[in-house]
């Protein structure tokens, strides 16, 4: 079972998840509007991931016999001033998200919940690869700069990501 506490925090990070979602769907369109259609996908597939983690927090405090309670969610920012800006902003927002998850991960430690912190290790490793996504092309669109083709090229790239579900069960 879990503590209020936890499930008073999960049921918030099913919010935070959700309203991330939301923001990549607003950079999704940003992008979009640009004709980028390979930054647009990154930042759909981006979207389902949130989807399914606020999914897996949803489930996993059912399954272990907690009240979901469903918030509702602010509208996302949604302008920006380039491509970096938008890069920029998510990686910001990604480490607010991994203070969140280390946030659920001290609670659940601290109250010796090993299931609740065998659940959120799978976070603490997904934020290790959002925050190294994010940065990555935060570096990259720094180096193409004002190089039209270069920026060709990585739209291509990045037209190429396909959401897969995640690794983990509840
Ligand atoms: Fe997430």
């Amino acid at each position: 079972m879990l503590s209020k506490r936890l499930i008073d925090e999960m049921n918030i990070q099913i919010m935070h998840e959700l309203a991330s979602a939301h923001l990549y769907m607003a950079m999704e369109a940003y992008c979009a509007s640009l004709n980028l259609d390979g930054f647009a996908n990154w930042l759909k597939v981006q979207t389902e991931e949130e989807r399914a983690h606020a999914r897996l927090f949803f489930d996993f405090i059912n399954r272990m016999n907690g009240e979901v309670k469903v918030y509702g969610i602010d509208e996302p920012h949604d302008k920006y001033a380039s491509l970096l800006d938008v890069f920029e902003k998510g990686y910001e927002h990604e480490q607010f998200v991994t203070s969140r998850i280390y946030l659920l991960a001290d609670i659940a430690t601290e109250e010796k919940n090993h299931a609740a912190v065998s659940f959120l290790k799978w976070f603490v490793d997904e934020q290790v690869e959002e925050e190294s996504n994010f940065l990555g092309l935060i570096k990259k669109l720094e180096l193409i700069g004002d190089n039209t083709s270069g920026l060709y090229m990585l739209d291509k790239e990045l037209a190429a990501r396909v959401y897969v579900p995640p690794t983990i069960t509840v």
